[in-house]
C-alpha cells in the first residue's frame, strides 16, 4: 500500500512552519496510523533527513498524547477512537493524507506535531483531585452511590485529556474537557469538599490559559474519541453558578 503523507513540520515554536509531502511505500492496511508515521520516520532516517516529530504513549486509547488532525478531522475519520486506534485501511490505497497539529492559542506547536498541552494539567492542578482521606483502599462497593450518579461520573471521567475537543471547536473551548473533570468529581460523594472551590478555581484557570468561550456548537462533542456528552457543560455552567450563589 502507498500513500502520501502531507504533514505540518515547524522545528521549532516560533519557527515558520509548512507543509511537506512525503511518498511512502511498504505501507500495509493492517498498519496503525502511527506505524505507518514510524515507518515514514525509518526511511527519513536512512536518507539522513529530520524524522517527524509526534506524540504517543500508550498507543491503546488511553494516554490522550497521540492527538492530530487527519484530513481536516480530530483524530481522523472514525467517531470515537483515537489517532493510535485508527488503521491504514481506512484510507485508500493512494490517498494523500494531511496531517497537522492541533491548532489552538493555548496549545502552542512544539515541534512539528507536538504541542504543548500543559494548559490542561494547570487545570486539573486547580482542583482536579480530591482531599478525602480514603485511607487503606477500601472495598469498591463500600460507599453506598446510586447507579445513575455513578454511570455519569464513570463517563465523566472516560476524558482523557487528549485535547481534540479544544482543537476541533472554532472558539478553541476548554468547556468540554474542563467540564468532564469537575463533573467527574462533583458528582460524587468524595467530591463534595472542594466541590464549588473546585468548579470556580478550574474555570477561572481555564479562561487564564487563554481558551475561547464555549458557544454550544457541540463540535467537541463529535470529535472526542470518548463520547463525552456536552450535557457536561451544561452541568459545569449550572455548578458555576450555584458555587457562585453559595461560597
Ligand atoms: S498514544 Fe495513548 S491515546 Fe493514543
Amino acid at each position: 500500500m502507498k500513500a502520501t503523507f502531507r504533514i505540518w513540520r515547524q522545528d521549532t515554536p516560533n519557527g515558520q512552519g509548512g507543509f511537506k509531502d512525503y511518498e511512502v511505500d511498504g505501507l500495509n492496511a493492517d498498519m496503525s496510523f502511527l506505524e505507518a508515521l514510524d515507518h515514514l520516520n525509518e526511511i527519513l532516517v536512512l536518507r539522513n533527513e529530520k524524522v517527524v516529530a509526534f506524540e504517543y504513549d500508550c498507543r491503546e486509547g488511553i494516554c490522550g498524547q497521540c492527538g492530530v488532525y487527519i484530513n481536516g478531522r480530530a483524530h481522523g475519520p472514525h467517531e470515537n477512537i483515537t489517532t493510535c486506534q485508527l488503521h491504514m485501511r481506512s484510507f485508500e490505497d493512494g490517498a494523500t493524507i494531511v496531517i497537522e497539529p492541533w491548532r489552538a492559542d493555548a496549545f502552542p506547536i512544539i515541534k512539528d506535531l507536538i504541542v504543548d498541552r500543559s494548559a490542561f494539567d494547570r487545570i486539573i492542578e486547580q482542583g482536579g483531585y480530591i482531599s478525602a482521606k480514603t485511607g487503606t483502599a477500601p472495598e469498591a462497593n463500600a460507599i453506598p452511590i446510586g447507579k445513575e450518579i455513578s454511570d455519569r461520573a464513570m463517563d465523566a471521567a472516560a476524558c482523557i485529556g487528549c485535547g481534540a475537543c479544544v482543537a476541533t471547536c472554532k472558539n478553541a473551548s476548554a468547556a468540554l474537557f474542563t467540564s468532564a473533570k469537575i463533573n467527574h468529581l462533583n458528582s460524587l460523594p468524595q467530591g463534595q469538599p472542594e466541590a464549588h472551590k473546585r468548579v470556580l478555581e478550574m474555570t477561572a484557570q481555564m479562561e487564564k490559559e487563554g481558551f475561547g468561550h464555549c458557544t454550544f456548537t457541540g463540535a467537541c462533542e463529535v470529535e472526542c474519541p470518548e463520547g463525552i456528552s456536552i450535557v457536561n457543560i451544561a452541568e459545569m455552567n449550572a455548578r458555576y453558578l450555584k458555587a457562585k450563589l453559595f461560597s
